[in-house]
């Protein structure tokens, strides 16, 4: 092991032999977290070849089970978010792109710090079961087209021990193990097709547009060179998408979207990825009429039946999808008002999910419970002109003691008395 700390610390390229080695050893406790540590800082220093990049996400792909999607008719793609704000994409895209025969046979995550998760949002709605078994899941899916489970927790291991390893090693934001780690939880989950959406700005793990095109080129090349088709989109996490940041509100402003109200970022994003994910499913040849087609789809209430009827297949109050005023409600609404006037120069996703996250939205660790209640309902957003007084945001919370979550919302907001220039919602597609 010590001799392959070299190899990479000097700049050399690892082999696959040597790749496996490694992550083999690691998954099964023969090497140490202080060899591993070391060599994580050599890849984080020196990187690694588009080769290596593929031979580590196939090892942490080998490192556990994967999932045969092949009893699933047509071409399965997945969409994957690097993470945000606010980002209740999925839940519009899934059954958008299902309503025009894509099959989405999609395993999704909870959420952790200030980020959600997909799975806790649709738990928010009473009955909902995230658990099938693997037949229950394929018959949904084949009937359907659509079925959101949580991710079987003996997929990709290998990704689990190194992400705890590099959390707390400082080695997190390298481009090669993000993209890697991403891109074998997506291979193991059977996709045949991918679309992902790699955030930047200031709520986003990519910072700079640099950054974001580096991680999403990695990751389509990761893709090809493993016979994936692949196309990533990168979008602005500046601040959080739509206005609703929680889990049962996330829910309700998904259902709007899906009954054609025009909250413009979201729709713009969730409407680009389907696009892509139809063209690469084969319904449409060209992105522009896909897109075309699934704005008329939303706009007719389609995807939102096929949203009822998945919710109705996992358990879930379908009540509470014909109204979202039967969702949780939490016991207070408190309204965030404004002491100064101006243009929102500033409304940083970050702070705002992690105000969300101290009202209970989400976990601080990952044994929290979280509360689906709670939120923030944003009031304005970059670009809006904001009166003294004038009401920010909401807070949904079930104590009326919400003055950390003031602190962090008002440190992520500032005003100034210049108008805002619109910025884009999607920088680049690269495929
Ligand atoms: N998301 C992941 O799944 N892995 C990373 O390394 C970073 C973000």
């Amino acid at each position: 092991m010590s001799d392959l700390i070299l190899k990479k610390r000097n700049g050399a390229s690892l082999t696959q032999q040597e790749i496996e080695y490694v992550v083999n050893g690691y998954t099964g406790e023969q090497i140490p977290d202080y060899q591993i540590s070391a060599l994580l800082m050599a890849i984080y220093y020196k990187g690694m070849s588009t080769q290596e990049v593929s031979d580590l996400t196939m090892s942490m792909v080998h490192s556990g089970d994967t999932i045969d999607l092949s009893k699933v008719h047509g071409m399965k793609v997945d969409k994957h978010s690097t993470g945000g704000v606010g980002d209740k994409v999925s839940l519009i895209v899934a059954p958008l792109v299902a309503a025009v025969g894509v099959p989405v046979a999609k395993m999704s995550g909870r959420g952790l710090g200030h980020t959600g998760g997909t799975i806790d949002k649709l738990e928010a709605i009473e009955g909902f079961s995230v658990e099938l078994t693997r037949e229950e899941f394929f018959e949904q899916v084949n009937t359907k087209k659509l079925a959101i489970i949580g991710q079987s927790g003996r997929l990709t291991p290998a990704d689990k021990k190194l992400y705890a390893l590099r959390d707390v090693t400082a080695t997190v934001d390298s481009i090669p193990l993000i993209a890697s780690s991403i891109m074998s939880k997506k291979i193991a989950s059977g996709a045949d097709a991918i679309v992902l959406d790699v955030k930047t700005g200031s709520g986003a793990f990519m910072k700079s547009l640099d950054g974001a095109k580096d991680l999403a080129q990695t990751m389509v090349q990761i893709g090809k060179s493993l016979g994936r088709k692949t196309i990533a989109i990168i979008s602005d996490m500046n601040q959080p998408l739509g206005y609703e940041i929680g889990n049962a509100n996330e829910i309700k402003e998904a259902i709007e979207v899906l009954q054609g109200k025009r909250v413009e970022d979201l729709r713009e994003v969730s409407l680009s990825i389907a696009a892509h994910m139809a063209v690469l499913g084969g319904v449409y040849e060209q992105f522009e009429e896909a897109y075309k087609q699934l704005e008329h789809i939303l706009d007719s209430g389609e995807a939102l039946e096929t949203f009822k009827s998945f919710v109705d297949a996992q358990g879930g109050n379908v009540e509470q999808i014909i109204d979202p005023a039967k969702l949780p409600k939490a016991k207070f609404q408190i309204e965030i008002t404004s002491d100064a006037e101006g243009y929102v120069e500033k409304l940083e996703a970050e702070p705002v999910g992690v105000a969300a996250m101290l009202l209970g939205a989400g976990r601080k660790t990952k044994d929290d419970q979280i509360d689906h209640s709670v939120g923030i309902t944003l009031k304005k957003k970059i670009g809006d002109y904001v009166q003294k007084g004038d009401v920010l945001a909401i807070f949904h919370s079930n104590t009326e003691d919400v003055k950390a979550s003031i602190d962090s919302f008002k440190g992520a907001i500032s005003l100034t008395a210049q108008k805002i220039d619109s910025t884009p919602m999607i920088y680049e597609t690269i495929e």
